[in-house]
This record gives C-alpha cells, structure tokens and sequence, in this order.
C-alpha cells in the first residue's frame, strides 16, 4: 500500500497557515494532490477559483488540459504529484506578490523534499523563476534541462498558455514527450546550465526558513 502518513502529516501542520492575507480570502488552503512516491512534480503558479472552491489543484480548463497531456504519455494525475508556488488563491487570480512567493516557498521545498522526486516539471514563469532563481523569460528556459540539488527540472509553459494558442500547445505536447523520455532515462540531452545565478538550494531555503533569525524577524 501506498504510504501517504508523511505527506498527510505535513498537511495537516501546515493547512491552517496565517501566514499571509491570501489567509483571508481563501476558501481552501490548496495543499497539492497526487502520490508521495511519484517521480514527478508539477508546480503551478497558484489555484484559481475553482481550486480554491475544491481544494484541489488543476480542476479547471487548465487542469483538463495537464490531464490530457499526461494521458498522452501514458500517465495519470495520480501516478505525479501536483503542486503550486501559493497554496491559496490571490484575489481575482492577479499574480502572486513577492512577499507571498517568500512566506510560501518553504512549504513546496519541504513537499519536494518528502516527495524526492526525479523530475521537476515547472509550468510557467512564477514557478521557473522560484526553481531555477532567474528572472529570464520563460520563453526562453522552456525545454532546457537543469540540475537543481541533484534533480533534473525541466521548465515547461503553463497549460493555461496553451489553452487557446495552438503554437504553445504544439510545443508543450512535445514538451510532455521529453517528460516521458527523461523519466524512461531514454534521453541524452545534456543539462544546460544557462543561468546567471546559482539556483537556491531546496535545503539552504528551508534551513533559513527555519532558522527566524537569518529572516531578519527578530
Ligand atoms: N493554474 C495554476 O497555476 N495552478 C492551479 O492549481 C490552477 C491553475
């Protein structure tokens, strides 16, 4: 049987945060969905208003979109797990504010630490830049393979940006086939670490987040 009781366990210390207004304003603290023993994230930007009515990540147009995408190589939602950059949703879906990204990234560090997945699939911008620490254009990244703590991240567009734009949706079905190919290890590609900062490591940000002090609270 699969074991869930670490991941459950976080859940539950962490689903009652305060830490920001999105607190407010939520309906659902939107932890993420899927297997603790996947080999694959994906991490959206934040939940919309139907993942803030659900709870859940990716059940709106969007989320049919990932589900589409990953029947094509063969997988389902509940072989990977889901995530976000915010686990609540900001108001009216503006973007999520650095203050917010700041207070909320320690969570989805901690969740890719539990999972320890192979690969990191970011979608779109918000999450590229928290993962690979760079402010260059997604455009730019998608499809490029980085190592981050010893995992491979590959940045992919959102499916939102594929929605209506045949293109994108073009270039992310054989950005999915590359996820097969880097998960079968079927690909030769080398990492290419065009960046121009060192990515954060998962484990610096969580020991300073741990650590008040080194956050300038006291
Ligand atoms: N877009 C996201 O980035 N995340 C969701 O959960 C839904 C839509």
């Amino acid at each position: 049987m699969e074991d869930w009781t670490v991941l459950l366990d976080y859940y539950k210390e962490i689903c009652n945060c305060q830490k920001c207004d999105l607190a407010r304003s939520r309906t659902n603290f939107v932890f993420g969905s899927g297997s603790q023993n996947s080999k694959l994230i994906f991490i959206g930007e934040a939940p919309g208003y139907n993942e803030d009515i659900q709870g859940k990540p990716f059940v709106g147009a969007a989320g049919k979109l990932l589900d589409n995408l990953l029947n094509e190589i063969g997988m389902s939602r509940n072989e990977v797990f889901i995530a976000n950059v915010l686990k609540c949703r900001p108001p009216e879906n503006r973007d999520p504010r650095k203050e917010e990204i700041e207070l909320c990234r320690g969570y989805l560090f901690r969740q890719i630490e539990i999972i320890d997945p192979e690969l990191i699939c970011t979608l779109g911008r918000h999450s590229t830049s928290l993962i690979l620490n760079t402010e260059q254009p997604i455009s730019k990244l998608r499809g490029n393979k980085f190592i981050v703590d010893g995992r491979t991240v590959l940045p992919i567009f959102h499916p939102a940006a594929a929605l209506y734009t045949a293109s994108n949706l073009q270039v992310i079905k054989s950005d999915f086939q590359r996820i097969k190919k880097i998960l079968r290890g079927e690909e030769e590609e080398e990492a290419t670490p065009v960046l121009e900062k060192e990515p954060v490591s998962f484990v610096d940000i969580k020991e300073k987040e741990n650590d008040p002090g080194q956050l300038g609270l006291f």
